[in-house]
């Protein structure tokens, strides 16, 4: 099944054109185009500047993807209607109806968090599971073709699927940061959430603090890596409440109040609005590493409660904020000891962010699972829940 996918929910226009046969997946084409140079002076998505450069690129990107193929051979289009920001949603909406109405294709809407979760069955994961099922073949227990992930109802489907689900995924994105059990493809129960800010917003708040642009969460990344993470004491919030909810906004007003004067470890001048913009480059080090870390601690130890809880076989990590290399491999540590017969999943980094491959990846399940969308349901909502 061929599928055309485009993803606008947010800063970046995505086109993608992927190709299903028995549940695997081939990547024929896959475009994002960034506005982060957009945005960027201004420290945070700007919708209107937004929904000017989705209707500038998205031509351009559909002219690339759609030129190299035969049209008629596309059997779907599938859409992110959402969540997200409603003007960016409403030009991808826009876009793929006008493309599935003029090919006399169907079309189906995508949840813009289904897609981040089906960005942990991309090729590269799919493969260490095979390996993984492989090996336990070997050592006689049931296992089967990962193709079986995907809602194709063989017994040795199910057979697999009891070896992937229940699952944890931590979806950690600029706009969510949500603990989903996913019982199998489709059936998806949000356990926890954020009362405030995700993740990634609060990843972005603290760099526009440090004055260090956006996005925040890949320079404070950067900066981590040269600095001490237990160099400021911040607190982590919500982290032994008993739920599995999150709180990210008193972390960020924390490291407001770090950079509030009088502070011995801050250069001197430089003040704006009450807050010492100069600081000395380790001490900027220092605060992204304590931060991220008081951040990915939160995070850890949530996750790892709701997979012992739920009893998961597999924890997944999704979303932009699951780049982050930090986050990544301790929490792969912790798995390997605490919870050693849980297997872990992370897309490959560059599609934890945004990208139109989940959407396809996710509309296909969709489009197995209950057919194609009418074309009315095709709109903007921009708080959709999974
Ligand atoms: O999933 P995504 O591309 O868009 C949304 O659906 O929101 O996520 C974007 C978010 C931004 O807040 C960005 O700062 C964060 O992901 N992010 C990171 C990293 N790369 C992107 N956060 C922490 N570490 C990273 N390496
Ligand atoms: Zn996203």
């Amino acid at each position: 099944m061929k599928i055309l996918a485009i993803e606008t929910s947010c800063d970046d226009s995505c086109v993608a054109l992927l190709n299903i046969k028995r549940g695997r997946l081939k990547i024929l084409s896959d475009f994002v185009s960034s506005q982060t140079k957009i945005h960027a002076p201004y420290g945070g998505v700007v919708p209107n500047l937004a929904v000017r450069a989705h209707y500038k690129n998205l031509p351009i990107l559909l002219e690339s993807v759609l030129s190299k193929t035969d049209v008629k051979k596309i059997d779907l289009v599938a859409v992110t209607t959402g969540p997200g920001l409603e003007p960016s949603l409403w030009a991808g909406t826009n876009t793929a109806r006008i493309l599935a109405m003029a090919m006399g294709k169907p079309i189906i809407g995508v949840n813009h968090l289904e897609g981040h979760v089906a960005a942990n069955f991309f090729s590269a994961v799919i493969a260490r599971i095979r390996r993984q099922a492989e090996t336990k073949q070997s050592r006689g227990k049931t296992a089967g073709s990962p193709r079986s992930i995907y809602p194709e109802r063989s017994r040795r489907a199910r057979d697999d699927e009891e070896g992937i689900f229940p699952a944890i995924c931590l979806i950690v994105s600029g706009g969510h940061t949500q603990l989903v059990l996913i019982k199998k493809i489709g059936d998806y129960k949000v356990i926890g959430q954020t009362r405030d800010d995700a993740a990634g917003e609060a990843f972005d708040k603290v760099a526009k603090l440090l004055g260090l642009g956006y996005p925040g969460g890949p320079v404070i990344a950067l900066k981590a890596k040269k600095g001490r993470s237990d160099a400021f004491k911040l607190p982590r919030p919500m982290i032994d409440s008993s739920d599995f909810d999150f709180s990210f906004s008193g972390l960020k007003t924390a490291v407001l109040y770090l950079l509030t004067p009088p502070h011995p470890f801050l250069s001197k001048g430089g003040r704006k609005g009450g807050v010492v913009k100069k600081l000395l480059p380790q001490t900027v080090n220092d605060l992204c590493a304590s931060f991220q870390q008081a951040v990915i601690d939160v995070l850890i130890q949530k996750t790892i409660r709701a997979a012992k809880d739920y009893r998961a076989k597999t924890v997944m990590l999704s979303g932009g904020v699951a780049a982050n290399k930090e986050l990544r491999r301790q929490i792969e540590k912790i798995i390997k000891i605490q919870i050693p017969r849980t297997q872990f999943l992370v897309p490959d980094t560059q599609y934890c962010t945004d990208n139109a491959v989940m959407i396809g990846m996710a509309g296909y399940w969709k489009y197995k699972r209950s057919g194609g969308d009418k074309m009315e349901k095709i709109v903007a909502k921009a708080n959709l829940c999974l």
